[in-house]
């Protein structure tokens, strides 16, 4: 463990499962995924699937959440998710402003702002991701990107509401196209980040869980977890694949 801090692996599925396939996914990866001090396992599961993770790996070890949150509790909001609902299915964890939210449903830094006090308001650990596209990236505007996406909660909820949440750096160019950031891309962009945290409190940005996320792979996972500031992963395509994840648990483990 860095410096003390909280390690996670954590599964995105995204919008794939079905009740069989997850079962068969879930039973395997319980067979394999032990509980390790100081690091965390997690699947974020599509809304429906939620009730088979909380029957299925309650006492595993393996803890599980949500893709995203409303923002709002309760009420006249057709479609929506609240934290009370996810809570009372044993979630640990909610998504909160991954880039296919903010891209394909225009979910700006304030809608993102709001879901993460949303998830913290309901006792559920925000994982707030942030990233830059490629275009932003040529243009050298990767750390204005992701400072302005983490500005937006910092403004809002306050840098002591980073006491309880998760910080995941996601260059959009990397999720789903194998393409990989290099172990140094992404070391460069948690350091920023923690240093901008920093600015405002030294000790909750040292404490503050960091995970990369985007085409991570058992074969590069090591280099990216072995980073100084990175403290895990927050995995899609390979969290579909038993082997594939728990190989990545293990890359984590190995560097305990
Ligand atoms: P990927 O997705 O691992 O398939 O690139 C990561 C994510 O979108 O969280």
């Amino acid at each position: 463990m860095k410096a003390g801090r909280a390690r996670l692996v954590a599964g995105n599925w995204k919008m794939h499962g079905s009740l069989a396939a997850n079962q068969r996914l879930l039973v395997a990866l319980k067979g394999s995924l032990k509980p390790v001090s100081g690091l965390d396992y997690a699947i974020c599961a599509p809304f429906p699937y939620l009730a088979q993770l909380s029957d299925t790996l309650a006492g595993s070890g393996i803890v599980w959440g949500a893709q995203t949150i409303s923002e709002h509790d309760v009420g006249a909001y057709t479609g929506e998710v609240s934290g009370p609902m996810i809570r009372e299915f044993g979630c640990r964890y909610a998504i909160v402003g991954h880039s296919e939210r903010r891209q394909l449903y225009g979910e700006g830094d304030a809608a993102v702002a709001a879901k993460f006090m949303a998830a913290q308001r309901n006792g559920l650990t925000p994982i707030l991701c942030v990233g830059e596209t490629l275009e932003q990236r040529e243009r050298g505007d990767t750390e204005a990107v992701v400072g302005r996406q983490l500005d937006a909660v910092l403004n809002l909820a306050g840098v002591a509401a980073l006491r309880s949440a998760v910080l995941a750096y996601e260059p959009v160019w990397a999720i789903g196209t194998g393409k990989t950031a290099s172990a140094a891309q992404a070391q460069a962009v948690h350091q920023f980040l923690r240093e901008r945290v920093a600015k405002q409190d030294g000790e909750i940005a040292a404490g503050l869980t960091l995970l990369y996320g985007g085409s991570v792979k058992p074969g590069n996972a090591v280099e990216l977890f072995a980073q100084p500031d990175v403290d895990g992963g927050l995995i899609g395509g390979a969290a579909l694949v038993a082997e594939d994840f728990v190989a990545i648990c293990k890359a984590a483990e190995s560097l305990a």
